[in-house]
């Protein structure tokens, strides 16, 4: 059993190959999809922002903020470490890539290769628990976005209570107000959580926002 828990909270960190990894990817893509849509609607994307999405998964988020972008000088960059997920996601958006409106990275959001003060709008969806420093990778995020920019996570609590029953993950990785605390001592402003109901999937899910100050 501890076998199988172990395994799994590797995939989940950091999605593989073989049969738990694929298990692991076709959950992803059934139970994250509402915080993805979360993640993209409070990001309030306008067709002329500059948006990255940390740990983009199967790309299901992507997806819908390249839609967003479609009509304007809008660019959407993705960055994620799990080779089995950047496969997944290029499929999935091969046109947008194609075009030059997505562009994906096989990287760790701790190493955030994009210029500074360059980004509108940060996001990402059941994410910032697996990421070892999450320190660094904060001051990434502020160093990347532009004054004023955005910074959206979405998370779902209850799935994040059973995973630590299960085994998954532990309280201190995932707590949301730890997480918001640390915003805070990062220089964020604005920090706020909020209830989100996405109506198409009858899901409700947590997002917190957070704004670079100018
Ligand atoms: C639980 S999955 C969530 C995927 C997707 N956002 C979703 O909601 O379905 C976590 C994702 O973050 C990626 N990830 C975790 N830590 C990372 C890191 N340090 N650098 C880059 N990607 C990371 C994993 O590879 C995986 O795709």
């Amino acid at each position: 059993m501890a076998f199988f828990t172990n395994a799994i909270a590797s995939h989940l960190r950091k999605p593989g190959g073989g049969f738990t990894g694929r298990f692991v990817k076709f959950m992803l893509k059934i139970k994250n999809q509402g915080m993805e849509i979360a993640a993209v609607a409070n990001s309030n994307i306008e067709p002329n922002d500059v948006v990255l999405e940390l740990g983009f998964g199967p790309g299901l988020g992507l997806k819908d903020a390249a839609e967003k972008v479609k009509n304007g000088e809008g660019k959407v960059y993705g960055i994620d470490f799990s080779p089995a997920m950047m496969a997944e996601a290029m499929n999935l958006l091969e046109a947008e890539v194609a075009s030059g409106k997505v562009q994906l990275t096989l990287g760790d959001v701790a190493d955030l290769p994009y210029r500074d003060n360059s980004i509108d709008k940060v996001y990402h969806s059941n994410c910032y628990y697996f990421w070892e420093d999450r320190e660094t990778v904060l001051k990434g995020i502020l160093r990347v976005l532009k004054p004023n920019g955005k910074m959206i996570t979405a998370l779902n609590k209850v799935s994040l209570n059973l995973a630590e029953q299960r085994g998954f993950l532990r309280e201190e990785q995932y707590n949301p107000d730890q997480y918001m605390e640390q915003l805070k001592a990062n220089n964020f402003t604005d920090v706020i959580i909020k209830d989100y109901r996405v109506e198409e999937l009858d899901y409700t899910c947590q997002v917190i926002t957070a704004t670079k100050q100018n």
